[in-house]
């Protein structure tokens, strides 16, 4: 079983998103057995922006078709995700490759795979809360690999700007989940 972990804080070791995906690897490698772990982190070796030249190199495309189990560390930046994520996604959404349109309209070709993204926010943006209509990680996220034919798995670290307690609380919430993810 082939590993894909992707990370895309700039935090450095202060990342909740980086803490969570590494949890999931951690626990991933002691449920699997054989697992080989394909690292691509997204800060230190940042994919430039898409242009027309880049559909020419499959590299990203060929490395998370051959990933069994996604796992990505997304923070929440200004809504929405990183840039440097949003790279990623543009090399992997590929008409022919991972969705098709067909006469009943787009098929996702990627199916298959289990995707298990870690995200950290720094507020709260349940269905209710006033800030729900800005909340554009999430939503996102599992819009484009529904698309791709890939139902993802969500843990969540929210909150963590209110204060000092919150965070602590919730990324212990969150490493908890990971646990569960995994087993
Ligand atoms: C550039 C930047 C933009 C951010 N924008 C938002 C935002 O729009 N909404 C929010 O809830 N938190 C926002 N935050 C807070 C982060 O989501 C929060 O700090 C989270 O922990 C980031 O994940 P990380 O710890 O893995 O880096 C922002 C943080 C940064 C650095």
């Amino acid at each position: 079983m082939t590993i894909l972990h992707i990370d895309s804080s700039i935090n450095g070791e202060n990342s909740a998103s980086r803490t969570l995906s590494r949890s999931i690897i951690d626990q991933l490698k002691t449920a699997e057995w054989g697992e080989q772990v394909v690292t691509r982190d997204l800060v230190s070796e940042p994919l430039p922006h898409l242009t027309l030249d880049a559909f020419a190199d499959t590299s990203v495309l060929d490395e998370f078709l051959a990933a069994d189990t996604v796992v990505i560390g997304a923070p929440m930046y200004n809504f929405s995700l990183p840039t440097q994520l949003k790279a990623w996604i543009d090399r992997i959404v590929i008409a022919g490759k991972t969705f098709h349109y067909t006469a009943n309209g787009p098929e996702g070709l990627a199916g298959g795979k289990r995707v298990i993204i870690a995200l950290a926010r720094g507020g709260f943006y349940d269905a209710n809360s006033p800030a729900a209509a800005l909340e554009h990680l999430e939503t996102y996220l599992r819009g484009v690999f529904n698309f791709i034919g890939i139902e993802p798995e969500f843990v969540r670290a929210d909150g963590l700007a209110i204060s000092p307690d919150q965070r602590d609380a919730s990324i212990k919430q969150a490493l908890g989940e990971t646990v569960r993810l995994a087993a």
